[in-house]
């Protein structure tokens, strides 16, 4: 006879976890978990039989001392229904506390987090998950006075800096760790003759088997297109030549992107807040970073 504990994810843990993610038949990049787990190691949690088969997980990142996220909320299907979804979840709420905390909804699971466990804060905009292949046309015209590089030591100080103008706190350790995560590449704008970074974005393989795209932020939409263009042409990984994108319908020239690139434009996904809503620089977010782990 087995038992289920629930206790913090370890290392491990990990491939089991992403398995049942990826089971969900939801978006993540294959090493992404890793990534965040780096980042918050006492965030990660898991509830497993005591042979050591993990039946489900739930992360509860902090991002900073007032702000945590929560995600990759799953149980295996054979093991649903029967409670170890909010044993996990508990365990959870305690690590972030008091703090504030925003998750992302899939639509049909709105009503359990809003009604039923305290994310009642419902953002006006949402998320919507575009996929397909992108079009860039044939003309290309490059945005003037931009050179597009990778993200390497001499750059990432900068590009540090930018990702902070967007979301309005320090994330020095999340930048450098997910511009160096397994299976991506990521890349950066910088005007011409300079160190002034003017956008940056990352790809990688998404578990689903297409390309994950995020983040994806810059100044312009010229500038966020080139971005995209050379991540997808210069990403050496294999796939299926499909691109997964989150994008914020409150961005209207992120939504006039991808409308241009002729993705399909899928599923909404509502934000929900613990308490009050979390803003950023909204109109240079054309890719969200990490539906999981942080805000945008
Ligand atoms: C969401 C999920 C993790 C819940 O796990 P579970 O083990 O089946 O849930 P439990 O058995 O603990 O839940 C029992 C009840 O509590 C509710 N519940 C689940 N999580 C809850 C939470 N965090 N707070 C309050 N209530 C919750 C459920 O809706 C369920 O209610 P119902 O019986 O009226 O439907 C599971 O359904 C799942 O893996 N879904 C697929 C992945 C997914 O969509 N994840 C969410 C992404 S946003």
């Amino acid at each position: 006879m087995t038992s289920e504990i629930v206790r913090r994810m370890t290392w491990d843990d990990v491939p089991q976890v992403v398995e049942i993610w990826k089971d969900t038949g939801l978006a993540e990049g294959t090493h992404t978990v890793h990534t965040f787990f780096r980042f918050d190691p006492d965030g990660f949690y898991v509830v497993a039989t005591d042979t050591g088969e993990v039946l489900g997980t739930c992360a509860a990142v902090i991002l900073h001392s007032k702000l945590a996220f929560v995600g990759l909320y799953a149980v295996k299907k054979s093991h649903r229904g029967k409670g170890l979804g909010v044993r996990i979840w508990k365990k959870a709420m305690e690590h972030i506390g008091e703090r504030n905390a925003g998750l992302n909804s899939v639509p049909e699971h709105l009503r359990t987090y809003r009604d039923l466990a305290g994310f009642s804060n419902v953002a006006p905009w949402c998320t919507l998950i575009c996929e397909g292949v992108p079009d860039f046309g044939i003309r290309i015209i490059e945005p003037e006075g931009i050179q597009v590089v990778q993200i390497r030591a001499s750059v990432l100080p900068s590009v540090i800096n930018y990702d902070a103008s967007i979301h309005g706190y320090d994330r020095s350790k999340i930048v450098t760790l997910s511009t160096a995560e397994e299976d991506s590449y990521a890349l950066a704008a910088v005007r011409n003759g300079t160190r002034r970074v003017c956008g940056y974005g990352c790809i990688k393989n998404n578990v689903q088997g297409s390309l994950l795209v995020g983040p994806l932020y810059a100044d312009r939409i010229d500038i966020a297109e080139e971005l995209l263009r050379r991540l997808f042409a210069e990403f050496p990984g294999d796939s299926n030549g499909k691109i997964t994108i989150g994008v914020i319908n409150c961005n209207s020239e992120a939504m006039k992107l991808v409308t241009k690139l002729q993705l399909d434009i899928g599923e909404e996904v509502p934000r929900c807040y613990k308490r009050d809503q979390v803003h950023a620089n909204f109109e240079k977010v054309f890719g969200q970073h990490a539906l999981n782990f942080c805000p945008f």
